[in-house]
């Protein structure tokens, strides 16, 4: 049975889980998690992402929610033996593989050892996947054994809804399924596209998520460094405030120095 991060804050159970309070590491022990094994991320997040959850990655271009992606399947398959599978809606599958072998992510030698699956559709059969309700992912995921998944990006899904109800309940039958199958899902969702009125739709997918971290570009903010923030990440005592990132020719790292959950 997998814990889920509302214990204690039903009235209910709150006799049971009064009887004996969990402190410290017993506590955190709790919720089993899916480490990033990104340079200071997992130190602001109680070890990794809580398994079986989506977690919501929202920035602008170029502020690294590929390259976020790919590190967290990367590092899942060489770090912690969990094959994953990549859903991209929109790059070119070759210059998206010589990208990340830059940043020292051998993609390929991965997918020939079967130890992720890197699935590319373009904006036409992203409507198939749609109606497919899935089941294309699901049979990716059982080829290799997945416990990963990365959606990249989620935003171009969403844009395929006409009318903003059947986006809700389209995102909400997909999160179910992933968290179903027991994936720990990161969807990126891009800010600024074209087309439809994210504005509006940002608020319903971070509701929808168990977890939102926000990208922020300098040059966007203004401010001196790039920034991310855990804007919520349920089950999990996560450290509340901006940390500065870089995207470096080894991947993004978090200058988290000290700051912990
Ligand atoms: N080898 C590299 N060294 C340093 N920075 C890089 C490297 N490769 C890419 N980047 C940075 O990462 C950005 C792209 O990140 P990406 O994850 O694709 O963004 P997003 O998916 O949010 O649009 C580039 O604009 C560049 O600033
Ligand atoms: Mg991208």
């Amino acid at each position: 049975m997998r814990i889920m991060g509302g214990i204690g804050t039903n009235p209910k159970h709150k006799k049971a889980f009064t009887h004996t309070p969990l402190q410290g590491r017993k506590r955190e022990a709790l919720v089993a998690r899916a480490p990033t094994g990104i340079s200071g991320l997992d130190e602001l997040i109680e070890g990794g992402f809580e398994r079986g959850s989506v977690v919501v990655v929202m920035g602008g271009p170029g502020s690294g929610k590929t390259i976020m992606g790919v590190q967290f399947l990367y590092n899942g398959v060489v770090k912690y033996n969990e094959p994953g599978v990549l859903i991209n809606l929109e790059h070119d599958s070759e210059r998206f593989r010589n990208h990340m072998l830059r940043l020292g992510m051998d993609v390929e030698k991965l997918e020939k050892e079967k130890k992720l699956v890197v699935l590319t559709y373009s904006p036409n059969e992203i409507r198939e996947i749609i109606r497919g309700g899935g089941g294309i992912v699901k049979d990716a995921i059982d080829q290799i054994g997945a416990k990963r998944v990365v959606l990249d990006p989620l935003s171009a899904m969403i844009m395929f809804y006409d009318k903003k109800s059947d986006m809700r309940s389209g995102v909400v039958s997909l999160f179910s399924s992933l968290r179903s199958w027991d994936m720990t899902t990161l969807a990126l969702v891009e800010f600024h596209s074209s087309g439809v009125s994210m504005e509006a739709v940002h608020p319903t997918i971070a509701f929808l998520a168990d977890a939102v971290i926000n990208l922020n570009m300098a040059y966007e903010s203004g401010q001196k460094d790039n920034v991310l923030e855990i804007v919520k990440m349920r089950g999990t005592g996560h450290y509340r405030g901006k940390v500065p990132y870089e995207l470096t020719d080894s991947g993004i790292v978090v200058r988290s120095q000290g700051k912990r959950a």
